[in-house]
């Protein structure tokens, strides 16, 4: 896989991609807020399981493909363009559940890129090391990504 440089806010492949993934006809304008929201909690869904998926193999036993799948799934998601999923008028509403978007989030939009730009550099990164099998090295990518979650997450994410 080919990896591009980070865009976190430059595309919408991830919507047309979980669109399609969800059955749903794709919106190619002003998508509405459900299907915004919908999108976003399953991207960050598939982020989570793959991350999870990342975190067994390094506590238990490690299998080099496993960790390549999934870090090469989270890092397409993250260099996807999810800030577009963010869009206006999607700042409340129900996706698969209320939105768990901090209203915080939508007027900082230049933070949230931020946040998400360091997301997709250390996603972006995690799927190189990966490729390289060095297990120390993954850890060590994982909790420097793990740590991107957080940080987002402290400022921009209510508590379920
Ligand atoms: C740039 C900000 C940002 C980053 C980075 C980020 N998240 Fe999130 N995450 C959010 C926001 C905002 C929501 C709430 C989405 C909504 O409900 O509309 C969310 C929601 C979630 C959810 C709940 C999805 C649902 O069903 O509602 C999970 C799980 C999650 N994130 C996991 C992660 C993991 C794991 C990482 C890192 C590997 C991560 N996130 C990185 C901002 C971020």
């Amino acid at each position: 896989m080919k990896l591009r440089p980070p865009s976190f806010l430059a595309s919408t492949l991830a919507l047309a991609v979980l669109a399609v993934a969800a059955g749903g006809a794709i919106a190619q304008q002003a998508p509405k807020p459900e299907v915004l929201i919908k999108s976003r909690q399953s991207a960050f869904q598939l982020v989570a399981f793959n991350s999870g998926r990342i975190k067994s193999n390094l506590e238990g036993t490690y299998n080099k493909d496993e960790v390549i799948k999934a870090s090469n799934t989270i890092a397409a998601i993250a260099n996807s363009g999810l800030g577009a999923l963010f869009a206006p008028g999607s700042e409340t509403g129900k996706g698969w559940h209320d939105t768990s978007a901090k209203p915080e989030l939508f007027k900082d939009l230049k933070k949230f890129a931020e946040l998400g730009g360091s997301f997709s550099k250390e996603a972006t990164e995690l799927s190189k090391v990966a490729a390289g099998g060095d297990v120390a090295a993954i850890k060590e990518q994982y909790a420097k990504l793990s740590r991107t979650c957080k940080a987002c997450h402290d400022d921009f994410k209510s508590k379920d």
